[in-house]
């Protein structure tokens, strides 16, 4: 029977991704919903890697299948890297982002372009049919922008400024952050070690 991997999450963007980067391998992608599992787990820990482990345990108990999960966030350098794993709750979840990257645009008003340092992170975690753990990490170094810019992308993406790309990711193309995203690189990674583990 060919391997079953399941992605922890019910966000069909992030599945997209996952189905793009992982496509070529020879398993079965399934979603939560495609497994008909609902999960509402609370992420508590301290760390995306924490987090990232509390979900792909939890939805692992539940399948014979690998069970990938991720955590992500963006760290503002300035704020003492917050809102790091606070990322969604920062204002609360129902808080529109137009308020949550204008609350971060006020919070560094006056600081100079070197101090404006952030990135986005995520942590993947797969819980293995055998109890074990795998976890990567993959990071996109930036600057918290003077403005709003762009219409793509989603959450932080239009305040956040890539300089050597003049924009911000919300100008970015599809293709393009996947390419140079935090989920993209630890995505490919985690496909290595998958691959190795399943050799
Ligand atoms: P989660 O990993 O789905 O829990 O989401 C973490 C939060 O981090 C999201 O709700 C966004 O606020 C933020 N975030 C993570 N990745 C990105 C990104 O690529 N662009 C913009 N915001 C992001």
């Amino acid at each position: 029977m060919r391997q079953k991997i399941l992605f922890a999450t019910e966000n069909e963007g992030k599945m997209k991704e996952i189905r793009q980067i992982l496509g070529d391998m020879d398993v079965e992608i399934q979603s939560l919903r495609e497994a008909g599992i609902h999960g509402d787990i609370e992420e508590n820990g301290e760390t995306f890697e924490e987090n990232a482990a509390i979900k792909a345990r939890e939805i692992a108990r539940l399948t014979d299948a690998i069970v990938l999960a991720d955590d992500s966030g963006l760290e503002v350098d300035y704020l003492g890297k917050e809102p790091g794993v606070h990322s969604a709750r920062y204002m609360g979840y129902d808080t529109s982002y137009r308020i949550k990257n204008q609350s971060i645009l006020d919070r560094l008003q006056g600081v100079p372009e070197e101090q404006r340092t952030a990135r986005f992170v995520c942590a993947i975690a797969a819980a293995l049919p055998d109890g074990g753990l795998l976890y990567s990490r993959g990071t996109i170094e930036g600057i918290i922008g003077y403005e709003e810019r762009g219409e793509g992308g989603f959450g932080y993406d239009p305040i956040f400024f890539l300089p050597e790309y003049g924009c911000s990711t919300a100008e970015l193309t599809m293709e393009k952050k996947n390419e140079l995203s935090h989920r993209g690189k630890a995505l490919r990674q985690m496909k290595k070690m998958l691959e190795e583990y399943m050799a």
